[in-house]
């Protein structure tokens, strides 16, 4: 696809509606949950990093060489940099409910030519025509979308998608301990999210989803992403991942009563010491079909 063909279905946003809680920034005309600022920036890329070590690859399906790549939500942009560095050929499109210029990472890795960033919301539908790309990528939208719209999410991208073409899905769980503190740092994920109408457990129906909307080929895979210093360097990344996932939550969890300050530092370091003291691991998932 020529960038001329691209277009927009809603006006450009400049700026969405935010608020400050506890020091993080966070949207407030999506239900979007995890902040938008610096900190959550560098998780992001940290936590890139991570599933990029343990996978050896920024995706899995057999996309060939494909002219025209998609990635919806954005995050800090680095997938689709690194993706559009790999397929020098491609257009790589990158969408993201933000601004672009909100993406505060491109200063780290270059913007190579052939990758541009979006302002657009998958919820309203992609600003883009049928049978648009060769690959369709979306990762962690899990805090983004709520439980009841993924069908029509995953349809949406197979909308996009080429007929021969592939749309990958990406999603994690809460870590699932077997100890209190795990349990509530589990509970409270679980619990704030619903209240946005979010579904933090849709991960191991990725698979189903992509089947449900057309799509053939399907392949499915676990990715027991090891959790604490048992894991090594991949394991004390999870960790530390984990760590700041959770800060994004705190002021969330504060805000609505369901604890505070103190409780919330206890029940981390609760939940440290329940990882150091069995081999659990931090689930993430990965889909991906072809268009018939
Ligand atoms: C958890 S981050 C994941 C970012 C990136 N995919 C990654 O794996 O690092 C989710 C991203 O989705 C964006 N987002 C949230 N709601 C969205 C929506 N309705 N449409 C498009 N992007 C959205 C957020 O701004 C954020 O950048």
């Amino acid at each position: 696809m020529r960038w001329r063909f691209w277009r927009r279905r809603t006006a450009p946003k400049t700026a969405g509606a935010e608020v400050i809680l506890g020091g993080r920034r966070y949207v407030t005309d999506a239900p979007y949950i995890l902040p938008k600022d610096l900190g959550e920036i560098n998780r992001l890329d940290f936590q890139h990093f991570m599933l990029r070590s343990f996978l050896h690859a920024n995706f899995l399906a057999p996309v060939g060489q494909p002219h025209d790549i998609l990635d919806v939500g954005s995050g800090t942009g680095r997938w689709a940099i690194q993706v559009a560095q790999q397929f020098p050929q491609a257009n790589v499109f990158s969408l993201d409910i933000e601004p672009p210029q909100a993406r505060q990472s491109a200063v780290v890795e270059a913007q190579p030519d052939n990758c541009v960033f979006v302002q657009g919301d998958v919820l309203q539908g992609l600003p883009f025509p049928d049978a648009s790309f060769d690959f369709v990528h979306q990762r962690l939208l899990m805090g983004a979308i709520p439980g009841p719209r993924w069908p029509d999410v995953v349809r949406e991208l197979t909308r996009v998608t080429r007929p021969g073409g592939w749309v990958e899905l990406v999603e994690a769980a809460p870590v699932a301990g077997n100890g209190p503190a795990l349990h509530q740092l589990h509970d409270w994920m679980v619990q704030a999210t619903r209240m946005r109408g979010l579904d933090v457990t849709i991960g191991p129906r990725i698979g189903d989803l992509l089947r449900e909307a057309g799509l053939q080929h399907i392949t499915y895979h676990d990715l027991p992403i090891p959790i604490g210093a048992y894991g090594g360097r991949l394991g004390v990344m999870a960790e530390t991942q984990y760590d700041a996932l959770f800060s994004g939550f705190r002021p969330i969890l504060v805000a609505r009563g369901m604890t505070d300050d103190a409780g919330f530092a206890s029940i981390m370091q609760g939940a440290h010491a329940e990882i150091a003291q069995s081999q659990l691991t931090s689930p993430y998932y990965i889909a991906f079909g072809q268009r018939p």
